[in-house]
Parts: C-alpha cells; sequence; structure tokens
C-alpha cells in the first residue's frame, strides 16, 4: 500500500473548488488534506474562508485546519466572478453556515512553517484559485520552494485561450504577478488548463449520479454543478459545464485518466490585452526550458466515475 500524499489544497470556494475538496476529502487512502488556504478570487476572503469551512462540514471532516490567506492580488486590484459563482461563491445548495472555527495565523505562515517542519518532497502544493497565497509564501521564504514535492494547480489555456478575456483564464487572470514568481520558480509544476478541463463536462446524466447518489453531499454537489452551469452552458454552447478544480485532485488519484506534455510556460504581464495568458510552448519553437507538465486531455467518463464513486463515500 502506498502512503497518502500530503497536500495543502489553497482555494478560493467557488462550487468546483468545493467539489476539488470534497474528493480529496473523500481520499483518505490516496490523499491527506494537511490543511486548506483560502484566498480572495471568485468571491473575496471573507466568503471563501467561510465557504471553505462550510465544505469541511458538509464532509464531516471539522478536523482538518481551515487558514485565511491573502485578500487581495499583489499588484492588482481584485477581479470576482459572481456572475458565475453567485453572490455567496457556493450558490445553489442551500447550506447552513459554519461552526468549526478558522485556525489561527495567516496562511501563507501555514504553507511556509509546513514546507519548513515537513521532509523536503513530502508536501504537494494544490492551488485551484489565483496564485496570491503560494507566491507570497515563496517570495516570504525562498528556502521552502526547494521542500514542495509538486505543484498540481488548476489555471491558464493554451488552445481554448481565455474564459474572463479573450486571452487569459480567470484564476491566472486574477493575479498574473503571483502566476509569474510560481512558474518561475523551479518547483515542479502541473498544469490543469481550460483545455483539459473543457473537456470534464458535467453533462445532465452525470449530474443525475451525483444526486442519484441521494446522500446529503451527493445532493449538494449535483445542486452546485447546476448552479454554475446555467451560465456556462449559455457562454459555451456545450452540453455541460466544464468541471474545472476537480482535475486537480484526481490528478492526484488517478494520473492516468490525465495526459499532457511537459512544456515550457511563462505569465504574460505586462500587455494590457492579453494580461494573465499563460503562453505555453507547445510545440517546442523555443528554447525557453520546460517548467511544467501542461495537461491538454482527460478520460472525462473514467474522471467522473471516479468523482462519482468518491462522492458517494461522504
Ligand atoms: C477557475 O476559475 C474559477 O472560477 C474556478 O473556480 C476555477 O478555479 C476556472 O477558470
Ligand atoms: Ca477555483
Amino acid at each position: 500500500m502506498t502512503t497518502p500524499r500530503k497536500i495543502i489544497i489553497d482555494t478560493d470556494p467557488g462550487q468546483d473548488d468545493a467539489v476539488a475538496i470534497l474528493l480529496a476529502l473523500a481520499s483518505p487512502e490516496d490523499i491527506e488534506v494537511i490543511g486548506i488556504t483560502a484566498v480572495a478570487g471568485n468571491v473575496p476572503l471573507p466568503l471563501t474562508q467561510k465557504n471553505a469551512r462550510i465544505i469541511c462540514e458538509l464532509a464531516g471532516e471539522t478536523d482538518t485546519p481551515v487558514y485565511a490567506g491573502c485578500d487581495r492580488p499583489l499588484a492588482h486590484t481584485l477581479v470576482t466572478a459572481e456572475h458565475v459563482h453567485g453572490k455567496t461563491g457556493l450558490d445553489g445548495p442551500n447550506l447552513p453556515d459554519p461552526t468549526m472555527q478558522l485556525t489561527d495565523g495567516h496562511a501563507v505562515d501555514f504553507i511556509i512553517d509546513t514546507l519548513r517542519n515537513e521532509p523536503a518532497g513530502t508536501v504537494t502544493l494544490c492551488p485551484i484559485g489565483p496564485l496570491t497565497n503560494i507566491a507570497t509564501a515563496f517570495q516570504k521564504a525562498p528556502d521552502i520552494i526547494e521542500k514542495v514535492q509538486e505543484i498540481i494547480l488548476m489555471g491558464g489555456a493554451y488552445f481554448e485561450v481565455g474564459n474572463v478575456t479573450p486571452a487569459a483564464e480567470f484564476n491566472i487572470y486574477v493575479d498574473p504577478e503571483a502566476a509569474d514568481i510560481v512558474f518561475k520558480s523551479g518547483a515542479p509544476i502541473v498544469v490543469m488548463p481550460l483545455d483539459v478541463t473543457h473537456k470534464a463536462l458535467v453533462t445532465q446524466q452525470r449530474n443525475d449520479a451525483f444526486r442519484d447518489i441521494g446522500t446529503p453531499v451527493g445532493i449538494a454537489v449535483a445542486q452546485m454543478t447546476e448552479f454554475f452551469e446555467r451560465f456556462d452552458k449559455e457562454k459555451y454552447g456545450s452540453e455541460g459545464a466544464p468541471l474545472h478544480d476537480p482535475c486537480v485532485t484526481a490528478y492526484l488519484i488517478k494520473p492516468d485518466l490525465f495526459k499532457g506534455r511537459h512544456v515550457n510556460v511563462e505569465i504574460e504581464t505586462v500587455s494590457d490585452l492579453t494580461r494573465g495568458m499563460t503562453v505555453a510552448d507547445w510545440w517546442d519553437v523555443t528554447d525557453r526550458p520546460a517548467n511544467a507538465l501542461f495537461i491538454g486531455d482527460v478520460d472525462a467518463d473514467g474522471f467522473f466515475a471516479l468523482l462519482t464513486e468518491r462522492i458517494a463515500r461522504l
């Protein structure tokens, strides 16, 4: 038996963040969630940190520490996405306010202390929101970078281009300076861009499968995905909305579901037109060294089968 991977989930819940967290919490044989760090993104920080606690309580995992982190990007004003996720960030199900408390201390210090205290190469960072907390930790304590086992993040796009501007994906667009720091850090990075998440579509049948689990968690997942589907189906004209963030936690459990390439990825921070673009050298046309495994494909049926099976455990 392999030992579960220790991870920190850095997140801005967000319904798809919620599903990513639930998948991790439902999979203790594969994943040990040592902490959840909230960041401003889909909605402001007071809501993302609250939503992270709501999700832990929904999963019955109230011992998982939740920390509040950065409330704004490094250099720009915060851009949020209530038009996708609703006013609370978790619109859809009617979930109770959390009774579990935030853990004392700043998310950035938790990330730094954890990486310093754990043996090198044993902690994986899973950012599924803007990269502000991670970049701030790297800036404040560069010694931790070489201790990171892997960064598996949702963000960016290349062939699918942008979802928030014509060139940029939301998580990278919100804090391109932070993304630039992370992609230049030298830590091993796996990227789940829109190129792959747009293949993980919640069709009616897949949503029904969540609801048919019949548990409070299964029903909440169906209601959450249904909520943001309204917006995404209309936007993309597709048969279902992409379930972005759970690609990160599914990759930890079944990496064989995904395919990608090691390429160089640079972040555009200067141009007004393309700020936040992840410039991926997919065809190897530069001599810039590869710094990321850029995922482009997923076995969507396998992905949803895994999700449904694990969510049913909670
Ligand atoms: C990303 O942006 C957020 O709206 C989602 O939670 C996901 O992390 C997709 O672009
Ligand atoms: Ca997110």
